[in-house]
């Protein structure tokens, strides 16, 4: 392509400790999720364009072609039916800081980095003049379209998705930027992520989320999120640990519950998840340390705690964990500052 200009966005993933879990038609979610943005785990998309084309959109991963991913992508882009894209030419091409099969969620930010560059585009070729907090909302709602956490990894330290009847703005179309309501002892989140398996998941979110719909615990489930947002939002406000500990670990095993009891049941979960959750759970009783875990749809466990910790845990890991230590199956990661546009 000829005359080419880029766009350039890099952008986070997230971590939920209220779970984003059931959806019904158009990405519209059961109940409300809070997350935290990450740090170092992102994805870099580049859109390069050129106008007087047809629409064609071709899809790179690591500058190399990747059909899978690649259909994915044209689909969703489509999907949206943006008027502005009708005669640009597109070549997209993107890259994780973390190995695709980690199991981080890589939807969400591959899906928010894309969404981001989109809406630069439609700002560029529209020349709308949005302020930084409806551009933001756009790219949530464009985000949400391709996966739903990705609504969420626009913001930095926190969002929540979904509304809740208390919190002003609160969307089941976007995500909302909740960085300003975190209580002194939550500004410095950490989250080491133990890489238990870097495998396939034998069933995908998207599945999952189906599989939500009949249910039998799906109402009370509902309810659950619904009375946990409340719960984790007044723990986190109030500097309450032990509140937010409970709520985050009832929400990481609700999670892997639901999917046991689902029909059919299955579980992504492995022998070595089981034993860093007792083993967390042991070094936050007898060091009184609050220290806790959280789980994604996947056997990785995300361990969260304030960075005033951080040697404590760290020689946790030595006498725990140190064949992951040594074979770099600790991902040190921490809470973020949100994407950020390089070009
Ligand atoms: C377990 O956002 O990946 O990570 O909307 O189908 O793309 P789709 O699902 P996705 O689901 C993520 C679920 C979760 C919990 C969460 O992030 O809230």
């Amino acid at each position: 392509m000829e005359n080419l200009k880029k766009i350039i966005w890099q952008s986070p993933s997230n971590i939920a400790v209220v779970k984003y879990w059931g959806k019904y038609v158009s990405q519209i979610p059961m109940n409300p999720s809070l997350s935290f943005t990450l740090n170092q785990c992102y994805t870099e998309t580049k859109i390069e364009y050129s106008f007087e084309g047809s629409g064609e959109i071709n899809f790179y991963y690591n500058d190399q072609i990747n059909q899978a991913f690649g259909i994915k992508v044209k689909k969703y882009i489509h999907s949206l039916n943006l008027s502005f894209l009708q005669n640009l030419d597109l070549h997209i091409n993107s890259f994780n800081t973390f190995p695709h099969s980690a199991g981080i969620a890589s939807s969400a930010s591959a899906m928010s980095a894309l969404a981001l560059c989109l809406t630069s585009l439609e700002d560029l070729i529209q020349n709308a003049k949005r302020d930084i907090c409806e551009f933001k909302t756009r790219a949530s709602y464009l985000a949400r379209l391709g996966s739903g956490s990705a609504s969420r990894s626009i913001f930095p330290k926190a969002s929540i998705w979904g509304k809740v009847e208390s919190i002003p703005f609160s969307s089941d179309l976007f995500g909302i930027d909740w960085s300003q309501q975190l209580g002194s002892e939550f500004q410095a989140i950490q989250d080491w992520i133990f890489l238990v398996s870097s495998s396939e998941k034998s069933v995908s979110s998207s599945q999952g989320h189906q599989l939500m719909e009949n249910h039998v615990f799906r109402n009370s489930r509902i309810e659950q999120a619904n009375e946990n947002i409340l719960k984790i939002i007044h723990a986190i406000k109030n500097n309450d640990w032990e509140l937010f500990i409970d709520v985050c670990e009832e929400e990481a095993l609700t999670l892997h519950g639901l999917m046991m009891s689902s029909r059919p049941s299955y579980i992504l979960l492995a022998p070595d998840s089981l034993k860093i959750i007792q083993s967390i759970k042991q070094f936050r009783k007898e060091n009184n340390i609050p220290v806790t875990f959280t789980i994604d749809a996947g056997p990785n466990i995300h361990m969260l705690f304030d960075k005033k910790y951080e040697k404590q845990v760290q020689e946790f890991c030595e006498s725990e964990w140190s064949e992951y230590l040594l074979q770099g199956k600790i991902l040190k990661d921490q809470m973020g500052e949100g994407p950020i546009q390089t070009t």
